[in-house]
């Protein structure tokens, strides 16, 4: 089956834009919420199934069937899949931090097995990875919590394993591996117009120029963008930082889409939907604008999403954040009819 003609997927793709969303295979028995997902998408990125805990529980054990849930799922509905984390701080098996902390032989040993062994079985369906998740410190603030770090990276066992250079072996390893992937580096809180968020962009751009001059094999930049209307946003900041990132020659895309409302909210639904829509119109916008052409949203219903299930970014007062193009009972919202304005005509300026 192809994307119904009605759906985001297909209006995006009418403009040359790519757009789907995150999967979780837990819930494809809803018969909904695979209608969702087989009519929205046009790609979608495992939203657990190839993080590290998934795919090797043990070591040397792997377990691609959760994964291959997802490709069988896509290959059904004509979909790409993009893949979703080779390295990451979390997610990780318990047997994997102690052994890490053998040394770096072993680290080294352990990264290049898993790449090896989950690139094989993905390929040729899966085109772009991120190759690692969220390497780069938090400078914290009233939105995010600061992250203990060495230079501008996040403390994590793979940086005490291997240093900082375990970022450039993720990239290589994975050029070696496969040279057609698009290998991508991914991270959160680089979208407000805030101190805290403008430190962050210095970070990651700091981490990517040096990447870049190094040429470790990395081609694009993979923005979150889990907002948060709580924090302010102002186009200009985030359109400088695109350019900047792009001036480096890699591409931008927008990878985790959602929308964290504000603590308090107005009680008149219609009135929360339109503040979550214009926060996505302006920051999706934005992106367009600087040439962004990949959009994923962090699943597609607020009932699916982990905005209602984690709790860390749920909402404080029992409600669900209606921060995601469907609500609920899988209606479309107007953040649904923000980003179909958005592909059907893409903004070639950042909205003011
Ligand atoms: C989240 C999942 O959505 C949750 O279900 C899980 O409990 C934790 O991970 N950034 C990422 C994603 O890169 O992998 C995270 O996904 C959300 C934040």
């Amino acid at each position: 089956m192809a994307q119904a003609a009605g759906g985001l997927a297909a209006r995006a793709r009418a403009q040359g834009i790519l757009f789907g969303a995150a999967i979780n295979t837990a819930r494809l028995a809803d018969a909904a919420y695979a209608r969702q997902m087989a009519t929205e998408a046009r790609i979608l990125v495992p939203e657990w199934e190839a993080k590290w805990a998934a795919l090797q529980p043990e070591e040397g054990r792997f377990d691609f069937a959760p994964l291959g849930t997802v490709l069988d799922f896509a290959a059904r509905n004509a979909q790409q899949v993009r893949g979703h984390a080779l390295v990451w701080h979390q997610a990780m098996p318990d047997w994997l931090a102690p052994a890490l902390a053998e040394g770096p032989v072993r680290a080294r040993a352990l990264l290049a097995a898993h790449v090896d062994a989950v690139l094989a079985r993905t390929a040729p369906v899966i085109r772009d990875w991120d190759v690692v998740n969220e390497a780069v410190a938090n400078a914290g603030g009233p939105f995010v919590a600061p992250t203990p770090a060495i230079g501008d990276l996040r403390d994590t066992p793979w940086l005490r394993a291997l240093g900082p250079g375990y970022i450039d072996l993720a990239f290589q390893l994975a050029r070696e591996r496969d040279r057609t992937l698009r290998l991508t580096y991914n991270d959160y809180g680089i979208e407000g117009d805030t101190p805290f968020a403008e430190e962050k962009r210095q970070r990651v751009l700091r981490t990517l120029r040096r990447m870049v001059g190094a040429r470790v094999p990395v081609d694009a930049l993979g923005i979150q963008a889990h907002l948060i209307m709580d924090e302010p946003f102002r186009p200009e900041p985030f359109a400088a930082f695109l350019r900047q990132v792009r001036a480096l020659g890699l591409s931008v895309l927008l990878t985790e889409l959602d929308v964290r409302e504000a603590a308090v909210v107005p009680l008149d639904l219609a009135a929360r939907d339109a503040a979550v829509a214009a926060r996505v119109e302006a920051v999706v916008g934005t992106a367009l604008a600087e040439g962004c052409r990949t959009v994923l949203t962090w699943g597609l219903s607020d009932k699916d999403s982990w905005l209602a299930t984690d709790k860390d970014v749920a909402r404080k007062d029992g409600g669900i954040h209606r921060g995601l193009p469907l609500d609920a009972e899988g209606r479309r919202k107007p953040m649904w009819q923000a980003l179909a304005r958005l592909f059907e005509a893409p903004p070639t300026a950042p909205p003011r």
